[in-house]
């Protein structure tokens, strides 16, 4: 399919950002954006017009029953090349979201060369300093005019891009977690592990609590339970202990970050003992007393890795690493950062280049 375009001139293209590193995470965008429609059973008119509202009837039924996904990717900028990093994961997790939530399915090449030809043209954007990227969000969405539960038989698709700099104001520092309590994120044979956007709503209340007590993201337990680890609002989640590291087994309720899979295989090639299984409330909360827990952190595309300093429970602060970096984390940090920026070796064939 061939992408129309319809391009600002250069007179007409918005000031970009000094500072990237100082704005809040995705509070910037570009000057244009993808769009392309699906209608008639399938996918047509692709085209990359200036960002603008959308039109949308106030019967679309993604307003009303959420019909919706998105993905979270970033390309980097390497001296003049840019790049992105395990695209396909993203695109074919995209897909599979789509499948969960009775969507039309995208070509995936089509979809890898929208997504890059979007960047190029948007490559001035790409902020260089360390730590920033450009994050692009590929979204999905209901736009059949209708009120009453169905697939809808009509969809918008598209992309937009916001460079960023680090997620968290604190970059690559200790961050504190609570442990929710009140509220789940996603039950057994619901969407967990899809990227819908009801789930980012389902997490609000608690990410409002947890933000007013003091604390950046809630680790959610399992919804049948209340006992398992799940996930870290946008982020999976790793425990170092003395003598494994392990994370949540994925089990329909989380969602299977492509960070994780990436630090899953990082780890297992440096030989260390990576686990997937349950990992109980309690048994963390022993390990940090006494000192069998060594480290946690929280990984993502956006945050990448995210040192967990604190985690609170039941009204009380347990500290991790005396607050300090661990060493796996550290270590997992500087080698994705350090693929991603291309100053470390790519041998895991994740860095795919751009233009
Ligand atoms: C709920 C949730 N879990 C985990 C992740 C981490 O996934 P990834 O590493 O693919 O960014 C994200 C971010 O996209 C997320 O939104």
């Amino acid at each position: 399919m061939k992408i129309e375009k319809n391009l600002l001139s250069d007179a007409e293209r918005k000031q970009k950002p000094q500072q990237v590193e100082d704005l809040s995470f995705g509070s910037v965008f570009t000057d244009h954006m993808l769009t392309m429609t699906y209608s008639g059973g399938k996918w047509h008119s692709p085209r990359i017009t200036p960002y603008s509202l959308l039109e949308l009837d106030p019967a679309s039924l993604v307003l009303h029953y959420g019909q919706g996904i998105f993905e979270g990717m970033k390309a980097y900028r390497r001296g003049n090349d840019v790049f992105l990093f395990r695209p396909t994961q993203n695109i074919s997790r995209f897909n599979r979201s789509a499948s969960r939530m009775v969507m039309p399915k995208m070509d995936e090449t089509f979809m890898l060369e929208a997504i890059e030809e979007l960047i190029c043209i948007e490559r001035d954007w790409i902020p260089s300093k360390s730590g920033t990227s450009l994050y692009i969000r590929p979204t999905m969405i209901a736009t059949e005019r209708k009120l009453g539960v169905k697939p809808s038989d009509e969809y918008i698709f598209f992309i937009i891009l916001s460079p960023v700099g680090p997620y968290f104001k604190e970059g690559f520092k200790p961050i504190r977690i609570m442990i929710a309590e009140s509220y789940a994120r996603a039950a057994p044979g619901g969407v967990g592990a899809a990227k819908t956007i009801g789930n980012y709503a389902a997490s609000l209340k608690e990410e409002k609590r947890a933000k007013e007590s003091g604390y950046s993201q809630v680790l959610w337990l399992d919804a049948c339970d209340n006992k398992y680890l799940e996930e870290v609002g946008t982020m999976n989640v790793f425990v170092v202990f003395e003598d494994e590291i392990a994370t949540p087994e994925l089990g329909g309720t989380i969602l299977p970050g492509i960070t994780r899979d990436s630090v899953i295989t990082l780890l297992r090639n440096w030989d260390m003992d990576v686990v997937e299984r349950k990992i109980s409330v309690d048994e963390v909360l022993a390990g940090v007393q006494d000192g069998h827990l060594t480290e946690m952190f929280g990984c993502g595309t956006a945050a990448i890795i995210a040192p967990i300093g604190v985690l609170g429970y039941q009204r009380k602060e347990y500290p991790i690493s005396n607050g300090r970096i661990g060493n796996v984390t550290k270590r997992l940090y500087d080698e994705l950062t350090g693929i991603q920026s291309g100053e470390r070796k790519d041998n895991y064939g994740w860095v795919h280049s751009v233009c």
